[in-house]
């Protein structure tokens, strides 16, 4: 019995593998952040490192995330190589009890410190933590092609891109009732992006980042990789059918939207439609 054994390690490593082969993760792109339930943690715990390395500052503060931890991607990590050896690729974090600082005790066995993502990673955990009532728990950033191809060629508004996905494919509107934010482009990596984001996961669980990529939030892996996975395909359906170059002549219309969100019983948000 190991580290890797533990349930949700394998987990994680799944969700790794599972994006590198949808083709989301070039090289070191896209990034992976876990918050441990209370119980993983005791599991894991036997398997911290003896001395935890020093404390970081994050730059930012989530104070409702004090004393948390996670799971964490690497920066300059390959998804690709993830499941061949989780352990230089992987770490867990502890937070400390400001909420504005963290230290590596698991993992990265070669050196290394988490994605350069971690700051919104950590600032989205904080910000969904307080909008789902502590029922999120993954934070997931990819890089899929058909959503940074639409951040091209329409306006980089939540409506506009809202509107664009769930009329791409009819199960969107049940799966993420809610809509997408859009941040325009910015430098990756830093403080600004993660609050730039976090404005946009107070109203949204998913942001697209123009000419970047995309951010989902969700309670669990399956629901989450899910999310990713519905909002890519739908943009591949989107570009798909403009590329054809034929003009559009029929599609959801709004009232069909508000027909499948009474159906399956979800609320639609009503202020981006006609
Ligand atoms: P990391 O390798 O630091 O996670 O960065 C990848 C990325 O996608 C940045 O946005
Ligand atoms: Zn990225």
């Amino acid at each position: 019995m190991g580290m890797l054994d533990i349930n949700i390690m394998k987990g994680f490593i799944r969700f790794c593998d599972d994006g590198w082969q949808q083709g989301w993760h070039e090289r070191n792109g896209g990034n992976l952040t876990y918050r441990l339930k209370k119980e993983e943690v005791a599991e894991m715990k036997p398997f911290f490192d003896e001395t935890p390395r020093p404390w970081v500052s994050m730059g930012v503060t989530g104070e409702n995330l004090a004393g948390e931890y996670f799971i964490a991607t690497g920066s300059g990590k390959y998804f690709r190589n993830v499941s061949l050896d989780p352990a230089d690729c992987l770490c867990v974090v502890e937070i400390n009890d400001k909420g504005d600082s963290y230290r590596i005790v698991w993992g990265l066995v070669n050196g290394g410190r988490p994605t350069s993502e971690f700051p919104s990673h950590f600032m989205n955990h904080s910000v969904r933590v307080a909008a789902t009532n502590g029922a999120t728990r993954v934070i997931y950033h990819a890089h899929p092609a058909n959503v940074i191809a639409m951040t091209y060629v329409l306006p980089l508004t939540d409506r506009e891109f809202s509107r664009a996905l769930w009329k791409s494919a009819t199960e969107c509107p049940v799966v993420f009732p809610g809509g997408v934010g859009v941040v325009p482009w910015m430098v990756p990596g830093g403080a600004d992006i993660a609050l730039a984001t976090c404005e946009k996961m107070k109203k949204f669980e998913a942001a697209v980042w123009a000419q970047h990529g995309l951010f989902v939030s969700g309670p669990d892996f399956d629901i989450t990789f899910g999310l990713m996975h519905t909002i890519e395909k739908s943009a591949q359906i989107w570009v798909l059918q403009k590329s054809t170059g034929l003009p559009e002549l029929q599609t959801i219309t709004d009232d069909a939207l508000r027909a499948i969100a009474k159906e399956f019983g979800v609320t639609i948000r009503e202020e981006f439609l006609d």
